[in-house]
């Protein structure tokens, strides 16, 4: 989509069903391992996400055949472990930190000189987290000034002990992916438990690999790898991107919305805790696993009653991370003071959401205070429609989407292309739900879209 703006305002309740993309943490996943499976993986729902794109397109670069499958699917022929080892390669990560972080872990281990390339907002994301590790292991790989873009050769790897200082999923899953090609155990201690799609699908691949949400040991060099899911993968539904939608139900009276077959892993559902204690609770019914990720239906409803402060911090925060802009929303609208704590790596993702979040709601009349780690939010604040600028970040946009479903006036939010980094088709399931939500491609169209927003 070219450069463009979302225009939303309050409207009536939210109601009925929305369908949402498949999981992106797991479709790229899902993509790098059928990549160095032995054999082909039908993959099924994978995210149409921009930075899921970046990864097929990187593996496609690599050598690794993908097809279109008849049943609307993607076909993966595997290369083996070892299999992308070949002639030096570029690679295009356009903005997708998953996609740069997994590849450098991936390659590391393959016997072929790299160099993964960022676009704008990566250009500035920490990289020396995962080069560190790396190297560690015998990786003959380099970041300058640890910035992307990382380059060097794969190959010759030991296994190593591990213990990150973040509690990442993106830097243990690239210690487990070069892993598999070093001599040796490997092992990752997080410091608090994050999503472990990684190994759900390691270990279902038959690596020899152990984890208890702590620790994960794999034993390398792993000489074969069964397809993921016996060949025939389906992706869940995306619970960071359904997380907008739950948020704005909880927000906007008389709201009723059901979503399916989404994505729990626990390592992800802090969100759901939050909205929980800040009285708006989401019921789960039809649990299931789904290419071996626990699944479920999901239903939200207006509380009712106005919402209530949390208090964030601790272990919660890698369970919410992607999530966070939401709580400032949701802040705003509570009764009393949420306090956000032990989340300073918010000012590492596509922007300082922190900064970001904190200066564009402070713009429509919050009451919010930035601390190194958190923000303080006295609520509940009316909130104001603004004109907005959305930094290029996908989570700040569509969170201000949210903001502007309960601000009175128009919110106009400048971006709206970055949605499609994770969640093509935002605007599209917020309509469907009754939400008065346009995007304009052009300041033309917008002027045809909506009325004159108020510019601050
Ligand atoms: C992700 C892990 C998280 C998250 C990101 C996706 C993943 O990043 O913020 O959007 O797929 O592993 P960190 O590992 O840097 O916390």
């Amino acid at each position: 989509m070219s450069p463009g703006w979302l225009s939303v305002a309050a409207g009536p309740p939210l109601r009925g069903e929305a369908i949402l993309p498949g999981d992106k943490s797991i479709s790229h996943r899902a993509l790098i391992l059928a990549a160095v499976a032995d054999g082909t993986t039908a993959i099924q729902g994978l995210s149409p996400a921009v930075d899921v794109a970046h990864t097929l397109d990187c593996l496609r670069a690599l050598g690794v055949p993908v097809a279109q499958a008849a049943d609307g699917g993607l076909k993966v022929e595997g290369r083996g472990p070892r299999g992308l080892a070949g002639e030096p390669v570029v690679l295009d990560c356009g903005d997708s930190g998953t996609t740069m972080r997994l590849l450098a872990g991936l390659l590391a281990g393959q016997d072929r000189a790299f160099r993964l390339e960022a676009h704008a907002s990566l250009a500035g994301r920490p990289m020396e987290r995962v080069v560190g590790p790396l190297v560690a292991m015998g990786a003959r790989i380099e970041a300058t000034a640890g910035r992307p873009p990382i380059e060097g050769r794969g190959g010759g790897l030991l296994g190593a002990e591990h213990a990150l200082v973040q509690a990442s999923a993106q830097v243990g899953s690239a210690v487990l992916l070069a892993a598999l090609n070093a001599v040796g155990p490997t092992s990752v201690a997080y410091p608090a438990p994050v999503r472990d799609h990684t190994e759900r699908m390691l270990a279902a691949m038959g690596a020899p690999l152990r984890w208890d949400g702590r620790v994960s040991r794999l034993q390398g060099p792993v000489a074969t790898l069964l397809p993921p899911a016996d060949g025939r993968l389906t992706v869940p539904g995306d619970l960071s991107g359904a997380a907008f939608l739950l948020a704005a139900a909880a927000l906007v009276p008389g709201s009723d919305i059901v979503m399916r077959g989404v994505g729990l892993n626990p390592g992800r559902t802090g969100i759901l805790d939050i909205l929980e204690a800040m009285g708006a609770p989401v019921t789960i019914g039809g649990w299931r696993v789904v290419g071996g990720e626990p699944v479920g239906d999901l239903r939200v409803q207006h509380p009712g009653t106005g919402l209530r402060a949390a208090s964030v911090g601790g272990e919660l925060v890698p369970r919410a991370i992607d999530e966070l802009p939401l709580l400032a929303v949701l802040a705003t609208q509570a009764q009393g003071l949420t306090r956000l704590r032990d989340a300073a790596e918010l000012r590492v993702k596509e922007t300082d959401r922190l900064a970001v979040m904190a200066e564009a709601l402070g713009r429509m009349g919050a009451d919010i205070r930035q601390r190194p780690d958190g923000w303080d939010i006295q609520g509940p604040t009316p909130l104001q429609g603004a004109r907005l600028d959305g930094r290029g970040d996908h989570r700040v946009v569509m969170a201000l989407t949210v903001a502007g479903l309960v601000a009175a006036g128009t919110t106009v939010i400048d971006g709206a292309e970055r949605v499609d980094d994770s969640f093509p088709g935002f605007a599209a399931a917020l309509r469907g739900l009754g939400a008065r939500v346009s995007v304009a491609e052009g300041p033309e169209g917008l002027a045809d879209a909506v009325p004159e927003p108020e510019v601050l």
